[in-house]
């Protein structure tokens, strides 16, 4: 078979790996796939959010099913334009993409639908955010509506912050368009948990749980990122907290968007945080997450291809899906400076003997050589009988991995832990 992944991250060099574990495959295109990528599939120079030019390539070159990963390509209706085509693809239509395209959506359908999250407000005009944030409890949580990066939800502890973070999405349009409507939360506590799964829009089978560490510092300090490390499975999520939340958020969410006319197939993301009130969505994602694949996949013991092509199919209930009993921790390496600004063009040196365990997110090809062309240049993932080794083995990878300007948290696990 002729396989195309669509993505250029380490999210989609997990995939790639685990999807090459079917003897089937014989040949995987990566659009654009990155340098790192190039070792295990064919990258091509087509960009992802590029719907014509993707449509075209896989028409062309025979290919037998596409795995469409980020969230643009697929709120762009890459999937439909790819099935008009007649191929069979992994993600969600664009009309069920929305769950993550729009947060004033996603708000919405949980609140018809009486899915546990956050209290909220809607605004389509500065003005009037402004007045409403004059007198509205404190901390609070304002986002833009659309994608940013990952960048669009602003935590705000004073009245000064949120009154400041309503310019910036609003008025100086720091998200674009996106920040057209913004959401106004309540402020929530509690440990976050993430939780993917397959859905083939009847059932859902959800991955291992896992834990993200957004911030870019030890101790969770600095800035937000688009992830520093992951483990997996995230020790919070018990499975009574598991029951909860398939009762309560999982089964509804996908019965929801069935009511609307918007059936979702594919890898469903919940961003959970388990509050003193119980289990509540922080938000969805279309798509598979960034770490946190890198934790999940490794862990899976199924074959990943039998069972997307289930989700396409719908026939995800009579399909196995299952993860070891073990544990896994991936440590982002970076380029120091980031998430602001960096140098980067260092070349990479990874032995044969690590390679395996490496995802390549910001790396490219120069002369033969392999460079740092991004600030997330690269995660390396451990598994192990328990997390204690999982955390250890990785960082021992690490330290087998060079490159200029290299930067990266020192404690990734070690709050699961103390768990
Ligand atoms: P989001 O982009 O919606 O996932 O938000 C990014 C991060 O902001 C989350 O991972 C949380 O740490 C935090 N956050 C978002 N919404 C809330 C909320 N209602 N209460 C507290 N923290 C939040
Ligand atoms: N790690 C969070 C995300 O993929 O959005």
């Amino acid at each position: 078979m002729n396989l195309l992944v669509i993505g250029s991250g380490g999210r989609e060099h997990a995939v790639i790996k685990k999807l090459l574990e079917n003897k089937d495959v014989t040949k995987i295109y990566a659009l654009p796939g990155n340098g790192g990528i190039a070792r295990d599939a064919e990258c091509v120079n087509v960009s992802a959010t590029d719907i014509p030019g993707i449509v075209k390539f896989a028409t062309e070159n025979q290919i037998d099913y596409a795995v469409v990963t980020p969230d643009d390509p697929l709120v762009l209706g890459c999937v439909d334009a790819l099935n008009e085509a007649g191929i069979p693809c992994f993600g969600p239509a664009k009309n069920a993409a929305i769950i993550e395209g729009s947060k004033v959506f996603s708000k919405n359908l949980m609140k018809k639908y009486g899915i546990p999250t956050a209290g909220y407000e809607v605004f389509d005009d500065a003005e009037k955010a402004l007045k409403y944030l004059e007198t509205a409890p404190i901390p609070t949580v304002v986002k833009a509506d659309g994608l940013a990066l990952g960048k669009g939800a602003l935590v705000c502890m004073t009245r000064e912050e949120a009154l400041d973070a309503v310019r910036t999405i609003m008025v100086d349009k720091k998200f674009g368009a996106s920040g057209d409507e913004i959401v106004v939360e309540e402020f929530l506590t509690g440990p976050e948990v993430s939780v993917l799964s397959f859905t083939d829009g009847k059932v859902v089978k959800p991955m291992v749980s896992s834990m993200d560490h957004k911030r870019a510092g030890d101790g969770d300090t600095g800035l937000n990122t688009g992830g520093m490390g992951t483990i997996a499975p995230n020790p919070y999520y018990t499975e009574e907290v598991a029951a909860e939340c398939m009762e309560k958020i999982f089964l509804p969410t996908i019965d929801a968007m069935n009511k609307e006319g918007r059936t979702f197939k594919g890898c469903l993301y919940f961003g959970l945080m388990l509050t003193p009130d119980g289990p509540k969505v922080i938000e969805y994602n279309c798509r598979f997450g960034d770490p946190e694949t890198q934790v999940v996949l490794p862990l899976l013991k199924s074959d990943l291809l039998t069972i997307m092509q289930a989700c396409t199919n719908g026939t995800l209930s009579e399909t196995e899906v299952e993860f070891s009993q073990g544990s896994a921790c991936c440590v982002v390496m970076a380029s120091k400076g980031y998430p602001v600004s960096y140098e980067k063009g260092y070349e990479i040196t990874i032995s044969d003997e690590v390679a395996k365990n490496v995802y390549v997110a910001g790396a490219a090809l120069k002369d033969g050589k392999l460079v740092t062309s991004g600030g997330r240049v690269l995660g390396v993932t451990a598994t192990a009988d328990n997390l204690a080794e999982a955390i250890e083995k990785a960082y021992k990878l690490t330290e087998k991995i060079h490159f200029g300007n290299q930067y990266m948290r020192s404690d990734i696990g070690q709050r699961a832990l103390k768990a």
